[in-house]
């Protein structure tokens, strides 16, 4: 458990734009920043973060938060571990007691596998250094020139040739062997555990904040028969086809060169870190899949591939440039000498002339696919058009016109063909390519119902507590602004939002219907009973998660934001200028909603006394519904806030 004082340290210490910037390229706009939603895929930004506020909004999935629940949305953390991640940025000590066997159990599975994983790169990693770790897998390491601070910052570790020596120390540190299972560090047979990984050095897989995923271990021994590396199986935290190995390392320097290198294998990214390029990925030896490179692209819209020098590789992988291309990326090649792939090139160049070799070396797409193919075509015409659909059928995937038109243009000089025959086989095979999506989304449509409904949100809420939902809104954020109010005969009489609001609801008895704007008003007057500030920061940063996701989709909901946010920069300033009449507009409406619903309530006793023959029940509440028919009328000429609505 973390104490209050220390969650409030904590958002008290983080900076919204910071800590998301690391996920998100931002750009300021007016008093906000602006970027890509990482919830979703798009290409025009819809995510904005306000500093003022500590919030973050996506117009275009609805999502809205503090820093601590973009931490929860975009990094599948939990609250505990979002505030842990924080408090490490931030320098900020937790001091926590030692859990108990029970609060062990009780925390949910995902967290229980990462706990499972993070022991294991520990272990992982002080077995490296002792006796037999030192003399096979560090001298392995050292071997392959990883220096001690690469060993370090990438966590790499050994594990011992024995068969069950992991799996022995983990459970007698009592973590479930359930859940050693469900990682995959160990293997069950006939009630018997072993280690997956043994007598091979460990490369830690992280994730985009750091926790350990999964691992990979490589035999060091060459031997044809085993394979060199062992990956962690699929697991609740751990999808192979969603990781980039070495992002969370590569992250920065991605964004601040605005460029990612793409490479093959573990030891390439290690490598390219050792020599100081530090911003690379691997898709870990398979094809690239479209869940990683919208990884990339929250990053950096700039992607250099780098191929291995032998031709074996460069066939294997050329199919990952059209998927980039599909997805909007900028895609450049890099071919590397024969013989060689990144690691080993790095470890021969420093730094500088890697670097130099990368920007004389870059190419397109098309150059490069020209390149590799314009042997055999110069020749033989047949090769020559096949290479030609090639490059058009890549050309075509490309989603902005402008982009497909240079490469059209850079196609026809390279090869030689008319511009405008490249131009109707790109139209053809977008042609094709749309029709083939219809098809597919016509047989799509039938399973779509079977979708899990979202949660509800806030923003979606049905009308008849639109009342209640902007009391609450103006509640939040204005509680201790002065306005000026009519009190009758002329005079006027100066007032706070939350006095005149919570005056006019305990006077009319009004209520809140909907159980989260409910649970907002109480803690409002909890709050004010205990003479504590109300503010809008005080329910963005609530412990509780429903309460804080609400409060940010009010504030954010309330209008058309999306105009708001874009041009309006001031809105909430020239809002504040309008309490005298939004305030008391907004009770009206509350009134209303309260007036209806009893006119209803007396209709249906009215004809049920009607059904009884029940005379005297018929005139009172005959006389009931004169009078709140009365009110309902006033209310419309918007005199109501000067009536008591409920009648005795
Ligand atoms: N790979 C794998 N399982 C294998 C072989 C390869 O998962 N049995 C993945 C690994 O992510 C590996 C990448 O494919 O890093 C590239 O494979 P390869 O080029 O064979 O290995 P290197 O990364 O070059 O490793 P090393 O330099 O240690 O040989
Ligand atoms: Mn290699």
């Amino acid at each position: 458990m973390i104490d209050k004082a220390t969650i409030e340290r904590i958002f008290a210490a983080a900076d919204i734009v910071e800590v998301i910037g690391e996920f998100v390229s931002l750009k300021k706009t007016g008093q906000n920043f602006r970027g890509l939603s990482p919830f979703k895929n798009e290409k025009t930004p819809s995510f904005f973060v306000s500093p003022s506020k500590g919030i973050f909004k996506c117009f275009s999935t609805g999502k809205g938060g503090n820093v601590v629940t973009f931490l929860m949305e975009n990094e599948k953390l939990s609250y505990p571990d979002a505030l842990h991640y924080l408090a490490r940025k931030y320098n900020i000590e937790i001091v926590e007691k030692e859990e108990t066997a029970e609060e062990k159990e009780l925390k949910n599975e995902r967290e229980s596998l990462l706990a499972v994983n993070q022991f294991a790169c520990q272990y992982f990693s002080e077995v490296l250094y002792s006796q037999e770790g030192k003399a096979i897998g560090l001298s392995y390491f050292n071997e392959r020139g990883f220096r001690e601070d690469t060993i370090h910052k990438f966590q790499l570790g050994y594990a011992r040739e024995d068969k069950n020596a992991f799996t022995r120390t983990a459970l007698d540190k009592s973590y479930k062997s359930d859940y050693l299972v469900k990682t995959g560090l160990s293997i069950q047979r006939e009630n018997q555990s072993y280690d997956r990984f043994h007598g091979r050095v460990i490369f830690p897989i992280h994730g985009l904040s750091g926790q350990i995923l999964g691992f990979a271990g490589r035999v060091m021994r060459t031997d044809d028969k085993v394979a060199k590396y062992i990956n962690s199986p699929e697991s609740e935290i751990y999808h192979k086809s969603d990781v980039l190995y070495g992002l969370f390392f590569a992250r920065q320097a991605v964004l601040k060169n605005d460029k990612c290198y793409l490479v093959e294998g573990y030891t390439d990214v290690i490598s390219m870190h050792q020599a100081g390029i530090e911003n690379v990925v691997a898709s870990s030896g398979t094809s690239l899949t479209l869940n990683q490179i919208r990884l990339i692209k929250r990053f950096t819209h700039n992607v250099t591939i780098l191929y291995d020098g032998d031709e074996a590789g460069i066939k294997a992988s050329v199919r990952g440039i059209d998927l980039l291309l599909e997805e909007g990326l900028n895609v450049r090649v890099v071919l590397l000498p024969m013989q060689e792939d990144p690691d080993s090139f790095a470890r021969k160049n420093n730094a500088q002339a890697f670097a130099n070799f990368i920007l004389a070396n870059e190419t397109d797409f098309i150059t490069f696919k020209t390149n590799l193919l314009r042997g055999d075509a110069e020749k033989d015409p047949l090769k020559k058009a096949s290479l030609i659909t090639e490059i058009v059928r890549s050309i075509s995937v490309i989603p902005e016109s402008i982009m497909r038109s240079v490469y059209i243009r850079e196609c026809s000089k390279l090869l030689d063909v008319d511009e405008k025959l490249l131009y109707s086989e790109t139209a053809r095979f977008r042609r094709n390519r749309y029709e083939q999506k219809v098809k597919q989304a016509d047989v799509r449509d039938f399973s779509a119902h079977a979708d899990t409904s979202p949660t509800p949100r806030i923003e979606h809420v049905p009308d008849k507590y639109s009342a209640e939902k902007e009391v609450i809104r103006l509640l939040i954020l204005y509680p201790e602004k002065r306005f000026v109010i009519d009190a009758g005969e002329g005079s006027e009489t100066e007032t706070t939002v939350l006095e005149y609001m919570l005056n006019e609801i305990k006077q009319d008895e009004l209520e809140f219907h909907h159980p989260v704007f409910n649970r907002l008003f109480q803690e409002i007057i909890t709050c004010r009973d205990q003479n504590g500030l109300i503010s809008d920061q005080l329910f963005i940063k609530h412990p509780d998660e429903t309460l804080a996701q609400a409060v940010v989709d009010l504030i954010t909901s309330a209008y058309d934001l999306s105009k708001i946010w874009k041009r309006r920069e001031n809105y909430f300033e020239t809002e504040e200028m309008r309490l005298k009449e939004i305030v008391p507009e907004a009770i009206l409406a509350f009134k209303n909603e309260k007036v209806m619903k009893l006119l209803k309530e007396t209709e249906a006793d009215l004809r049920h006394a009607q059904e009884q023959k029940n005379e005297e029940r018929i005139q009172a509440l005959q006389v009931k519904y004169i009078v709140l028919n009365n009110l309902k009328i006033n209310l419309s000429k918007g005199l109501g806030d000067r009536i008591i609505v409920t009648p005795s």
